[in-house]
Order: C-alpha cells, then sequence, then structure tokens
C-alpha cells in the first residue's frame, strides 16, 4: 500500500497523461443537465476562484457571471487545454499549484470546484476546506459538485478502499482517489466543520453543495 503523499502524485500524474483524452472518459450517465443547471442558478459574480479547473470544462460557464476568474490546476497538460478553451479572455489568471499545499493570495466572492472533492483524501479533508475557507470573502460562497460513480473493474483495491484503478486509453494503469461521498454524510461532515452547505444529489451518481460558512461559528482547523 502506498503512503498518502505518493497516491497523491499518482492522481496528479494520472490527470497530466489523460489531459488530452480527458473528455472521452466523461460518464454518460443521468444526472449531467441536473448540475449544469445548479451551476447556472449558483451564477457566480464578482472575484470567482475555481479550484482543479482541470481542461476548463466548468470555466466558461463561470465566466458568463463572474467579473474575474482565477482557476487552479496541478496539472500544466490541463492548463493549456483550459487556456485555449477560453482564449484571450482577460479576466482569467490561471495558475498552476498543488492544491495539497497550495494557499490563495486574496479572497473571493465566490469559490467554485467540479469533480475534485472525490479525489481529496480523508486525512487532508478539513486542511482542504481550510483553503477554502482562507480564501473566501466574508458572506462568501462555495459551490462544488463530483459524483459516487466508482465501476466494479475500478475497484482493485475492494470497495472499502478509497483508492481505484484508472486506464488511460493505451492501457498504462494509474491509482487515484475517488470516495464515493453520500450527499447526506458529505453535508455533516462539512457542517462539523463550521459550514453550511446544502448537498443535493440527482438522479444519476452526481451531487452538487451550495452554501458558506456557518455565521458566527469559528473555523476548526483553519491555518492561522
Ligand atoms: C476530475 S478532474 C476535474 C477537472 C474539472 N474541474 C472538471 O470538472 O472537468 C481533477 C482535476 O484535479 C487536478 N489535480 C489533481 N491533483 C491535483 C493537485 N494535487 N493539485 C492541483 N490540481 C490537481 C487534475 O489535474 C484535474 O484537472
Amino acid at each position: 500500500m502506498s503512503d498518502g503523499s505518493s497516491v497523491q502524485a499518482e492522481q496528479l500524474a494520472y490527470y497530466r497523461a489523460v489531459a488530452d483524452e480527458y473528455e472521452e472518459h466523461v460518464i454518460d450517465v443521468p444526472g449531467q443537465d441536473e448540475l449544469q443547471s445548479a451551476v447556472d442558478s449558483f451564477r457566480p459574480t464578482g472575484d470567482v476562484l475555481e479550484l482543479a479547473c482541470g481542461s476548463g470544462l466548468w470555466t466558461q460557464r463561470l465566466l458568463r457571471s463572474a467579473s474575474t476568474l482565477t482557476a487552479v490546476d496541478g496539472a500544466p497538460e490541463m492548463l493549456a487545454r483550459a487556456r485555449a478553451r477560453v482564449g484571450s479572455d482577460r479576466r482569467v489568471r490561471f495558475i498552476e499549484a498543488d492544491l495539497f499545499s497550495w494557499q490563495a493570495d486574496r479572497r473571493y466572492d465566490a469559490v467554485f470546484f467540479g469533480f475534485w472533492i472525490s479525489h481529496v483524501p480523508d486525512d487532508e479533508f478539513a486542511a482542504f476546506w481550510s483553503l477554502v475557507a482562507d480564501a473566501l470573502t466574508p458572506g462568501g460562497r462555495v459551490f462544488f459538485c463530483d459524483d459516487n460513480h466508482r465501476p466494479e473493474p475500478e475497484l482493485i483495491e475492494g470497495a472499502d478502499s478509497p483508492l481505484v484503478q484508472r486506464r488511460l486509453n493505451d492501457g498504462r494503469p494509474f491509482t487515484v482517489i475517488k470516495i464515493p461521498f453520500e450527499p447526506a454524510d458529505l453535508e455533516q461532515r462539512l457542517q462539523a466543520l463550521g459550514w453550511s452547505i446544502t448537498v443535493t444529489g440527482t438522479s444519476g451518481p452526481f451531487y452538487w453543495g451550495t452554501g458558506g460558512f456557518t455565521p458566527g461559528r469559528s473555523r476548526l482547523g483553519g491555518r492561522a
């Protein structure tokens, strides 16, 4: 069994390698359109931070309402694709960084992350949410979406393991973290960290969460 940091490194290596075929691995199951409607309803305005932006599938949608957008990802190959997708929009700043050590250099009106929370290992969960809290203005809003779809052939370490095996089109295998959150459990975990976030399921394996930091609560696990 690998230690946490080497799994995180392998996970990033997977996304670097899969960047050019990323859209070919999108899962074709119900609920996708519900997520898109939820993002459209969220409609973030002002200065927006997108974490793990990937190839920019959501970035363009966020730019429909954002005044500025800072998009962070650890894979230069993904960032190149996101840059190409949004073109020369001067409202966008891309940052290449490891989200397990990065800290925001300013605060934002909204923080968004699509298909990222399921890839955050359990022992990084609280630190990741501290990063989000530290990146938000008081009263700022969060939106995330993800899925808990883990096909049987990926469960090479068993159904109880957070680790799954993904393969590139050429068959190369990579171990990645994929935590199959249930919306109600995730909502409770976030409440325990001081968040007031509603997590909503869809007709398929997708879910989204939206809300903010609970007024009057001090941040648990927050960085000084
Ligand atoms: C499932 S993809 C989601 C991409 C995009 N948000 C979307 O919904 O299509 C996960 C993203 O996390 C990025 N990533 C993986 N490990 C990372 C790390 N340690 N730091 C920053 N980004 C990372 C990958 O490069 C990839 O773009």
